[in-house]
């Protein structure tokens, strides 16, 4: 197969927006528990954080960290969490059919967030609670002092307010699991008045009203409608969340996951535009993509996320999906889907950090690594910068059972104007094939290459291979079955890849 791409810097889409490299940490299964907070961990530190996981994490550095759910959040009880840990109560989570210890909460997140140096988003519970209190966390995380609740968090320790700017009303407040479920009506309302409530305390808090679950729901589209409608004015993002899977056996539909991410995204856009079309708004209600990943969630449940635990316990493994290959070059290609959309999806969040379909991994008392899809993530994380470039693009495409017309080669990049430099980050999605990358980046004045590295099957690895038992087996490699001359570059790209380029 063939590829040829043209990237201009006089042609760019919007600035590449920081929050789009977020994660999630939910009280569920060990994403908390033996994930990021493991007190008897021989590298835990004096708060509990484990000290490997708080490096992987610096290292990976998600831009955002959404918490504490989730469908967890939807049963939770934010002061469960505060104050002495010997004073905190037990309590059944009805979201994952777990006992929630409470030994983790707000005071905690805090301090692992500062520590590894990222934004929080903080989730609210609308599904057994309400405006009250999401209002009294608010005071709590974000008012100076001198009143009861705010006064109670300096008592606990933190005398200067956390200051959270972006808020989840709520969260797949549309699917019948979900604690609390609501209609559109139902919940669009409740939005709403949270939100106006909620900017009484503090007006400069960004808020994400939830949209689909995904875009299979049966109410999709008319749910963000009807929601938009009672809240537009309120708030800022509608969410989407998406998870996709091999299934069939069916690797090229797999692959071509991305079109179906794509398209699920331009649809929430229309959807928004016309409720502000039909409102007369002036503003325009961006996305939050903040649950995004690949998820094998056939084998977890069959209609929706509910417990496969039998047992009442703290911190099961749930969904603890081994990542591979595969995996990754899927991964790229949702990272590609939604820099692409970054002048209206701004905030995104891969789900999950640590261990729950996780960037990485843990074991209790031991070890801790990066998942594949840990890889594209932190590349375009830390690559990414400037404005996104709209990448001219064609070549060869194929059909899966699915998808048609499917680009071999996926394609984003970007230009950063003040280093002078850019970045493009291609998926080969032909499993057995090497495709041929053709790049004029003559309209970026690129003239050398920085960085080049590769990851995909080869050698003693197929691409079902994971990192399990060999914690780094699977990682980018150097690349260099290129030629940059004049401006255009020539790229054999390995069958099955994630390849990265960044040049000057
Ligand atoms: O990320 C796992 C679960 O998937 C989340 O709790 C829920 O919001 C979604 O259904």
């Amino acid at each position: 197969p063939n590829a040829r791409l043209v990237l201009d810097a006089a042609f760019t889409i919007a600035p590449v927006p920081r929050r789009l490299f977020g994660s999630f940490v939910e009280h569920m299964g060990r994403c908390v528990y033996t994930g990021i907070y493991e007190p008897d961990h021989p590298t835990a530190d004096e708060a509990g954080l484990r000290g490997d996981v708080l490096d992987l994490t610096r290292e990976v550095g998600p831009t955002v960290v959404r918490y504490p759910g989730g469908n967890f959040v939807s049963n939770y009880r934010w002061e469960d969490g505060v104050g002495p840990k010997a004073e905190r109560p037990r309590r059944l989570d009805l979201a994952w059919h777990s006992i929630e210890t409470n030994q983790f909460g707000l005071h905690e997140f805090d301090d692992w967030a500062r520590k590894v140096g990222t934004e929080v988003m903080m989730a609210v519970n609308l599904g057994t609670r309400g405006l009250q209190e999401a209002c009294d966390l608010l005071e709590y995380t974000n008012h100076p002092g001198g009143t009861y609740l705010s006064d109670r968090r300096v008592a606990n320790g933190a005398a200067q307010p956390f200051n959270y700017k972006l808020w989840c009303l709520g969260n797949e407040m549309d699917g019948p699991w979900q604690v609390g479920h609501k209609t559109a009506l139902e919940y669009g309302r409740l939005a709403n008045e949270t939100g106006k409530a909620m900017r009484l305390i503090d007006s400069e808090i960004e808020l994400v009203a939830c949209g689909s679950s995904n875009s299979a729901m049966p109410t999709f589209g008319t749910w963000e409608s009807t929601v938009l409608e009672h809240c537009y004015d309120t708030v800022d993002y509608i969410s989407l969340h998406a998870y996709y899977e091999e299934r069939d056996d069916d690797p090229l539909t797999f692959l071509a996951s991305a079109v179906n991410m794509d398209a699920f995204i331009e649809s929430v856009i229309s959807t928004a535009d016309a409720v502000r079309a039909r409102g007369r708004h002036k503003k325009k209600i961006n996305l939050s993509f903040d649950e995004w990943n690949v998820w094998y969630i056939s084998e977890f449940s069959g209609d929706g996320p509910k417990s496969n635990s039998e047992e009442w316990v703290p911190g099961p493994e749930l969904i603890e999906d081994e990542f591979t290959i595969t995996d990754a070059v899927v991964v790229g290609t949702f990272l590609n889907s939604l820099l692409r959309h970054g002048d209206r999806v701004t905030v995104a969040c891969q789900a999950q950090l640590v261990n729950v379909i996780g960037l990485l991994r843990s074991e209790e008392g031991g070890d801790a690594w990066k998942q594949t899809i840990a890889y594209p993530f932190e590349q375009m994380r830390r690559l990414a910068t400037g404005q996104i470039v709209q990448v001219v693009a064609s070549g060869d495409k194929y059909d899966s059972a699915t998808y048609t017309d499917v680009p071999v080669v996926d394609a984003a990049a970007t230009y950063d104007e003040a280093t002078g430099r850019t970045a493009l980050f291609v998926a080969n999605r032909s499993l057995t094939e090497s495709s041929t990358l053709e790049v004029d980046l003559r309209g970026v004045g690129a003239t050398a290459v920085v960085e080049a590295s590769t990851l995909h099957a080869g050698g003693d690895q197929d691409r079902h291979a994971t990192n399990r038992l060999s914690h780094d087996a699977v990682a980018p490699r150097r690349f260099d079955d290129y030629v940059l001359d004049g401006g255009r570059l020539k790229a054999n790209l390995p069958a099955l890849s994630w390849t990265v380029f960044s040049f000057e």
